[in-house]
């Protein structure tokens, strides 16, 4: 794993956005696959900018999502497909038919979840994997269980989730209960994955995935068996890492070294 520690989180956000940016450059037909939530708003923002300047086209970019909240409607102000138009897709140049999401409302669970893994694989895999991570450790919204799935699948929400997430909906029982996400077999399969993370309310996770044991318990903790992940975090959510020596040093060998 490779970590960059940053100052703050716009530095987070603009060195997320030039590693992308890079990316599309050496394969405009990149396969990004992308998360919602606080975390990756500045980033969202730094490639808008980028794309406005004319330094990077998403013309031939294809984009999955992680996750969606069972039962919301697409037009739903808190649903995953309003938040993707309103902070990201509505200002580039994405062809429409190249953004996938999970549908929040279906009739069939298992068709729309096979279906979705189907898309992932004829889009060749995705490239690069942007993922945030819950408090309690979570990855798309692979919440802490026994066991995880490997395919993408309906999850109940951990009570801690629906607690962070009331911050988007008008009450707090107005969140949905459960969500249809990615599994944790397509996320490992990405090519590459880029983490992020920012703030101290995080820094309890980051620190066990990162120095803990590999536990389904910790979901993002798996991620230790995935040979290419990059972690950028600003240091409040770094502070438990960087008290310990050895990691404090590898981090900034690797920060040396620059990232990608
Ligand atoms: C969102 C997602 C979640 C979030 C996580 C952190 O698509 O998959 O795993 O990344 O809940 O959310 P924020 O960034 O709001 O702290």
């Amino acid at each position: 794993m490779r970590l960059v520690i940053t100052d703050d989180y716009m530095e987070m956000s603009r060195k997320a956005a030039e590693w992308i940016a890079g990316e599309m450059k050496q394969k405009p037909g990149l396969v990004l696959g992308l998360a919602t939530g606080s975390t990756p708003i500045g980033m969202y923002k730094e490639l808008i900018e980028m794309y406005r300047k004319g330094q990077i086209d998403f013309s031939q970019v294809t984009t999955f999502n992680l996750d969606e909240y069972v039962g919301l409607h697409p037009e739903h102000p808190q649903s995953y497909h309003a938040y993707m138009w309103k902070h990201f897709f509505s200002h580039i140049n994405i062809n429409k038919e190249h953004v996938n999401i999970p549908p929040g409302r279906f009739e069939n669970e298992k068709d729309v979840c096979s279906r979705y893994d189907e898309k992932i694989k004829k889009s060749g895999g995705i490239d690069i994997q942007i993922l945030g991570i819950g408090r309690n450790g979570h990855i798309g919204f692979n919440e802490p269980d026994s066991s995880l799935s490997i395919k993408t699948h309906i999850v109940n929400l951990a009570l801690e989730t629906i607690e962070a997430n009331s911050r988007f909906f008008p009450q707090k029982d107005e969140v949905p209960k459960q969500a249809i996400t990615m599994g944790l077999g397509s996320i490992m399969e990405a090519k590459t994955i880029l983490l992020l993370a920012n703030g101290r309310d995080k820094a309890a996770a980051i620190a066990k995935t990162l120095m803990g044991k590999v536990s389904t318990q910790i979901p993002a903790s798996l991620l230790q068996l995935h040979p290419n992940v990059t972690m950028i975090m600003d240091k409040e959510a770094a502070c438990f890492v960087t008290e310990n020596k050895h990691v404090r040093e590898w981090s900034f060998a690797y920060q040396s070294e620059g990232i990608g």
